[in-house]
């Protein structure tokens, strides 16, 4: 498997592969495709990665930049994240968690959050923070992972994640 940036040619396969990898999911409004083409078109897709398998987009994860109340710089919200259907629970997932947190790190970036399931992201360095709330959402489910700087306030995904 081999994870590249996202190039022009891969812009349908990664809305119709996060399409599909959140067809099911109970707490999806099925609007994660057209976040992703949101924020490229504003040009706040800061990483976008696409796992490759024998020739095949098979997984994809998203980066954006987010602002926290405390005026802290280089924030980063992750997702969506999405893994084909028949591709789940074989890895990938983790192994573009694993390469999109050390291009993020070496970017640069002070400190990313996400929004999940704890016992998935708890395996890549995230966790609750008291520090930083993020409004609308359960607080057991929103977890941050520090790079090199904490930061403090109400965190703001981008405009986007409103599509
Ligand atoms: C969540 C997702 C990105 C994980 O990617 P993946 O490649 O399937 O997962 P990995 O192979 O890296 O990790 C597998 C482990 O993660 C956990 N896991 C994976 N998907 C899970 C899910 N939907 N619910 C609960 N745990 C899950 C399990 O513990 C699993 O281990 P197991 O197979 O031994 O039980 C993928 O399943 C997906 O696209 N799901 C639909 C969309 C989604 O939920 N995106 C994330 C929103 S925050």
């Amino acid at each position: 498997m081999r994870i590249l940036p996202e190039t022009p040619l891969d812009r349908e396969a990664i809305f119709t592969l996060t399409q599909d990898a959140f067809k099911d999911h109970p707490h999806s409004q099925q609007t994660e495709g057209h976040i992703i083409d949101a924020l490229r078109e504003a040009g706040a897709l800061t990483l976008s990665l696409v796992a490759w398998d024998g020739g095949s987009p098979v997984g994809h994860i998203a980066f954006s930049p987010v602002t926290v109340g405390d005026g802290s710089a280089g924030w980063y919200g992750l997702g969506p994240l999405a893994v084909r259907p028949d591709r789940q629970r074989r890895g990938v997932g983790a192994a573009l968690l694993r390469e999109g947190l050390a291009r993020l790190e070496a970017l640069g970036a002070a400190g990313c959050v996400v929004l999940g399931d704890p016992a998935y992201y708890g395996r890549f360095g995230f966790a609750r923070d008291a520090s930083l709330t993020c409004p609308g959402v359960p607080p057991e489910y929103f977890m941050a992972r520090v790079f090199t700087r904490p930061a403090r306030g109400e965190v703001a995904y981008h405009a986007a994640f409103s599509v």
